[in-house]
């Protein structure tokens, strides 16, 4: 697997970046509290896919918000971060979903044939049948993000 570095020093809440890696748009978002409450205020097992899909983590763990977050250096294992880093394709199709609070859920919304996801890229309506997956991928100091 080759990996990446990513500089996010400049990525500022409620503002996301696009890179790509491995030939696939990778979406970095840093979420404000209003999006971390919203990411929060959902029940996991109501979700149509309750699975983190996070490939930093245990294959079952749940679609918590603390589990698809990616957190800073150093920080406390289980706790909510404002960096959400994940695969910016469409698990329906593949098409590339759009952001900055698109969709009925104020996260993601892939125009092609209607899937919108939440503000912790998770489906919550339409035709994708799983969460947007969170990538290997690990904090390096306080700005710079390692893809893969
Ligand atoms: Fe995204 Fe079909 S490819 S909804």
């Amino acid at each position: 697997l080759s990996s990446i570095r990513v500089d996010v020093g400049g990525v500022e809440p409620g503002t996301q970046i696009t890179v790509k890696w491995l030939g696939k748009p990778v979406f970095i978002r840093r979420r404000t509290e209003a999006e971390l409450a919203a990411a929060n205020d959902v029940d996991v097992d109501s979700l149509p896919d309750p699975i983190a899909r996070n490939a930093n983590i245990e294959g079952t763990a749940p679609a918590t918000d603390a589990n698809r977050g990616l957190l800073p250096e150093g920080a406390e294992p289980g706790t909510d971060s404002e960096w959400l880093v994940m695969m910016g394709v469409c698990t329906h199709l593949g098409c590339v979903p759009l952001g900055d609070g698109a969709g009925e859920f104020g996260g993601w919304f892939c125009p092609c044939h209607g899937s919108h996801y939440d503000t912790a890229g998770r489906i919550r309506k339409g035709p994708a049948p799983t969460n947007l997956p969170v990538p290997v991928a690990a904090f390096e100091g306080d700005s710079t993000i390692i893809l893969g």
